[in-house]
């Protein structure tokens, strides 16, 4: 269900009164391209051609670009904070050596002297420590990963099993995010966040550009077809946004209407979107939607956002849950595809707006012409993350 909507005046310049900054641009892609592709077991992830769910839908073409195939880690997030944690290291030997080292050569483990020495941190609610894990496992240095009270056993063990210290704090993410912050600076580690904060600009913006790259690999899968709508789900906004920028950048004034989405309990782009400023949002987040509970928008992605998506939708865990099912099983024979709660949200959305009977969806069709014409991008940005709650979510155990 639609549970919230807000529809922006297209272009939209005018509406906010913070500038957007492009961090995720075509040239800022080109770079993180340029490291990623040196990793060992890069390559494209498929770019789906969902016929049977875009007749199921009503709209042309729905393409889906499959995210959990991402170095078998099931989810996006190789692409921000491992590359995050590459940057790191390559900048903490530049500073000693003068040179800022080939990532081969850090990963033959030639500059361990100096690597061993990097504790690297942050706050999850799953699949970004689990990134940053797995960058610090394979790159050589330790990381230190929080995890807070609703992330679940399954979460954390499986960043643990990627070498990382797991540990467990009170409250929600934003608060796992603060604590980080706090422990950081008390022992000289590196926080490396995909939340962007006042002072705290660079490593975020790493990460968006590291992101960036899905949209890239996704113009040139899609080989001159223009898609005209992108949904994009969004925790605290920073993946968005990188897809956003680039594809603003990329297409210019024919960039396709991109649409938020967001869990009805953890709207913060959305209420920020509506004030035409920072908003956030507090409480315990209670969402099925894991990745996507953040109250608080990352400081570099909000004006993104505000600047160039054409709408923002929360909708509720039981869209999420009829959409994961849809997908498993297959629409109109398509292929079945396992997706996850957060990496599930944009098709979800899409699938609600254009079946819904209601006021608000009718107002989102008609703003913003989506139709029998229309070429949708989705991006399921992870698998089954969790695969017990997955398996209960499919099996329709909760009656949801
Ligand atoms: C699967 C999935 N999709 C989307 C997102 C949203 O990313 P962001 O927090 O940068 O908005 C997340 C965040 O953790 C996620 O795990």
């Amino acid at each position: 269900m639609i549970a919230d909507y807000y529809i922006s005046s297209p272009g939209r310049a005018d509406h906010t009164d913070i500038a957007p900054l492009f961090p995720a641009g075509t040239q800022a892609v080109a770079e993180s391209l340029n490291i990623i592709s040196a990793w060992p077991g890069y390559k494209f992830t498929s770019l789906l051609n969902l016929s049977g769910a875009a007749k199921h839908i009503g709209v042309a073409e729905v393409y889906y670009k499959q995210e959990a195939e991402r170095f078998g880690l099931n989810s996006f997030k190789a692409l921000g904070g491992a590359y995050a944690v590459c940057r790191v290291l390559m900048q903490a030997i530049a500073s000693k050596t003068g040179t800022f080292p080939p990532v081969s050569d850090i990963l033959e483990g030639k500059y361990k002297n100096i690597t061993e020495q990097i504790v690297v941190c942050c706050a999850t609610d799953g699949n970004h420590g689990r990134s940053v894990a797995w960058g610090a496992q394979k790159l050589g240095c330790r990381s230190v990963i929080y995890i807070h009270e609703t992330v679940s056993e399954n979460r954390g063990k499986a960043i643990a099993a990627f070498g990382a210290e797991v540990i467990r704090t009170k409250g929600n993410y934003d608060d796992a995010v603060r604590y980080a912050g706090q422990q950081a600076e008390q022992n000289g580690w590196t926080v490396v966040s995909d939340t962007s904060y006042e002072g705290y600009t660079e490593i975020p913006g790493w990460i968006m550009q590291g992101y960036g790259v899905i949209a890239a690999e996704t113009i040139e899968q899609l080989n001159g077809i223009r898609p005209t709508h992108v949904f994009l789900q969004a925790g605290v906004g920073g993946f968005a946004a990188a897809i956003l920028s680039y594809l603003a950048d990329y297409y210019g004034a024919e960039a396709p209407h991109v649409i938020i989405t967001e869990p009805s309990e953890a709207a913060c782009i959305l209420k920020s979107a509506r004030a035409g400023h920072y908003e956030s949002v507090t409480g315990e987040l209670d969402t099925i939607m894991a990745g996507l509970a953040c109250g608080e928008p990352s400081g570099i992605a909000l004006p993104e956002l505000l600047a160039g998506s054409s709408a923002f939708v929360a909708i509720t865990d039981e869209s999420v849950k009829e959409a994961m099912r849809g997908l498993a099983r297959g629409y109109n024979g398509d292929a079945p595809i396992t997706v996850g709660e957060s990496g599930v949200a944009g098709f979800a959305t899409l699938l609600t707006i254009m079946a819904e009977q209601s006021e608000a969806a009718e107002k989102l069709r008609q703003a913003l012409t989506l139709g029998p014409d229309s070429r949708v991008l989705l991006i399921g940005t992870e698998g089954d993350t969790d695969p017990d709650l997955y398996r209960h979510i499919i099996s329709g155990a909760d009656h949801g």
